[in-house]
């Protein structure tokens, strides 16, 4: 950290990849906390692209808290904001108390900046890699150490796996506070270095229904969801087995169906709400054709909210898929990634 007496700016750029859950997160038991009713499971993705990049700054110039998002000047006053900015500055006051001179950092005003190199609520887990890359830059800013995805979760429950590289289960936890609800990584971004995501948008269109609406109808109205909810910690141990093997056909296997039960759930919400369209199930249909064809599971989907698809496969078969896709989706965008980490920079100036 640098100097505190320096009355200077001190600033903290963080990139942070995206996520796409394997076993997804969908239903809160507390709104506030943001804490889900069942344990989740994702791969942070994104090497290059689908990253947002944040750049969070402190000087005693600024006259008041300020956030742009993709170059456009947003609220501050946004409730998951500001229980994040209180929650970092909290932990920031704990441990800066011993020094006077040092908590007057937090007497600054602060401004965010941040950009999405990808579309940003189109069901690609814009928030997710949003507010995970402005908790990781605000921890580094004022020098919070320990766990920080407790603090992500507060900003969109998803951002909290993004906080680690690699292969991230977010634990459901059972304390009414939260204390146990954070992610946990069940395997580096080297541990598996063929796996590919194809991330093929069909659309860039802001979702009619948002997440966190459409999560609260499920909750109040799927009875499906009970079901779902009693099934997830057996598959969460699959899919941890799976990972940990390297054992493609039952990863993807399990990817699909979840995929396919999360959207059930989708569809038994009354009233129902459609995330996937007709290109989206296409795609489906093709990925089936891909593996029944080869005689191997070579190719899997997942859906989040939208109906852009994330295709995981290994490296050696992104010629064979790249080439269905490019046939019959040739109006689509395709972006090869492979799991990632979020990676900041520490710049200070007199000026
Ligand atoms: C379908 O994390 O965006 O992508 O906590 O309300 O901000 P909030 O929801 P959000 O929901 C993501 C849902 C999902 C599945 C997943 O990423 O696990």
């Amino acid at each position: 950290m640098q100097d505190p007496n320096n009355d200077g700016f001190l600033c903290v750029t963080c990139t942070a990849p995206v996520n796409i859950a394997v076993i997804k997160y969908w239903g809160k038991r507390n709104e506030k906390l943001i804490l889900p009713t069942n344990s989740s499971l994702s791969v942070t993705l994104g090497q290059d692209e689908l990253r947002a990049k944040t750049s969070v700054a402190v000087s005693s110039d600024f006259n008041e808290d300020k956030m742009w998002l993709n170059g456009k000047e947003q609220s501050i006053e946004n409730p998951r904001i500001q229980n994040v900015l209180k929650e970092i500055k909290r932990r920031a006051r704990k441990r800066l108390s011993d020094s006077e001179n040092e908590a007057d950092l937090l007497l600054k005003h602060v401004h965010i900046v941040s950009e999405n190199n990808f579309p940003t609520a189109a069901g690609l887990a814009s928030s997710a890699a949003g507010y995970a890359c402005l908790v990781y830059s605000l921890a580094k800013l004022y020098g919070v150490q320990g766990e920080i995805s407790d603090i992500a979760r507060q900003g969109s429950g998803s951002a909290c796996r993004s906080i680690y590289g690699g292969y991230v289960a977010w634990e459901k936890g059972k304390a009414d506070d939260g204390t146990d609800s954070y992610a946990v990584q069940i395997a580096p971004e080297t541990h598996w270095p063929e796996m590919r995501a194809l991330i093929l948008v069909v659309s860039d269109q802001k979702k009619d229904v948002g997440s966190t609406e459409g999560m609260q109808t499920t909750i109040s109205t799927s009875e499906l969801m009970q079901q779902r909810i009693q099934g997830i910690d057996k598959k969460m141990k699959l899919m941890t087995q799976a990972i940990k093997e390297k054992d493609f056909p039952t990863f993807a296997k399990l990817t699909m169906q979840d995929s396919n039960q999360f959207h059930a759930v989708c569809l038994d919400t009354y009233p129902p709400v459609f995330y996937m369209t007709d290109v989206s199930r296409q795609i489906i249909q093709l990925v089936h054709s891909i593996n029944d064809s080869t005689g191997h599971i070579k190719v899997a989907y997942t859906f989040d909210a939208g109906p852009n698809a994330c295709l995981y496969l290994l490296e050696k078969d992104v010629p064979l898929v790249v080439s269905f896709v490019q046939h019959y989706f040739p109006s689509s965008t395709m972006h090869i990634t492979g799991p990632a980490v979020s990676e900041y920079t520490l710049t200070s100036d007199d000026l």
